[in-house]
């Protein structure tokens, strides 16, 4: 006999954001469901006709039914907001990521190298330039980072003069630092 109130009570607490048209409709429409109940216990209880406790025992079902979608849609639009920050979140990292994946397809790092690295580098002795053997394992095998060097060469050693720009593309510098990288830890 107490469920209209709880359910009535339920809904005044339920909090802004969770309200929404079906929810409205689920808890009216419990509402009603448990009235209709409320009647028939009434009638078996105060008139004992006792083939009404079908139908109530029926009617209790339908209104646990109600009440348990009005709790789901509650639920539903209560996460909507959230779940679509996480998906926005999701989706930037997703392309953060694709961002990072290194793509030197149609470009030879060894080739670049020999072409113009090697002027200044070798792997094991001092040229112009520091060897790689020292130099290359700073990067602990980040082939962004390394790829950011050598586009825009900065300042590193006081022993060496700065290394002038190489001109090169985005995509030969990737694939230059990824060749060194894989020379120098041997692969
Ligand atoms: C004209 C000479 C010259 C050429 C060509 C040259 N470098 Fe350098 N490079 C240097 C010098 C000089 C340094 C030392 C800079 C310093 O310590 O400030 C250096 C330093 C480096 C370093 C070490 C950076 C660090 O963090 O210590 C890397 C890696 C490097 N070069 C890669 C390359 C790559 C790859 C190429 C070819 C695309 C190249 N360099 C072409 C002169 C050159």
């Amino acid at each position: 006999m107490l469920l209209p109130v709880t359910l009535f009570l339920s809904f005044l607490v339920i909090p802004d954001i969770a309200l929404s048209g079906s929810v409205f409709t689920y808890t009216s429409l419990a509402f009603i469901s448990l009235l209709f109940l409320c009647n028939f216990l009434y009638a078996v209880i105060k008139n004992s006709e006792v083939k009404y406790i079908g139908a109530a025992f029926y009617l209790l079902i339908i209104s646990l039914g109600f009440i348990i979608l009005k709790n789901q849609a509650a639920f539903g639009a209560a996460s909507e907001k959230h779940l679509a920050v996480i998906n926005l979140k999701a989706q930037e990292l997703e392309k953060e990521k694709k961002g990072k994946t290194i793509n030197t397809a149609g470009v030879n790092g060894e080739e670049i190298y020999n072409r113009i690295c090697i002027a200044c580098h070798k792997f094991d002795v001092k040229v112009v330039g520091p060897p790689y053997k020292e130099t290359i394992p700073k990067y602990n095998g980040d082939v962004k980072k390394l790829a950011t060097f050598i586009l825009n060469p900065v300042k590193v050693s006081p022993d060496y003069p700065p290394m002038p720009s190489q001109g090169l593309k985005p995509k030969e510098a990737d694939a230059v630092a990824k060749y060194l990288i894989d020379k120098v830890s041997g692969k």
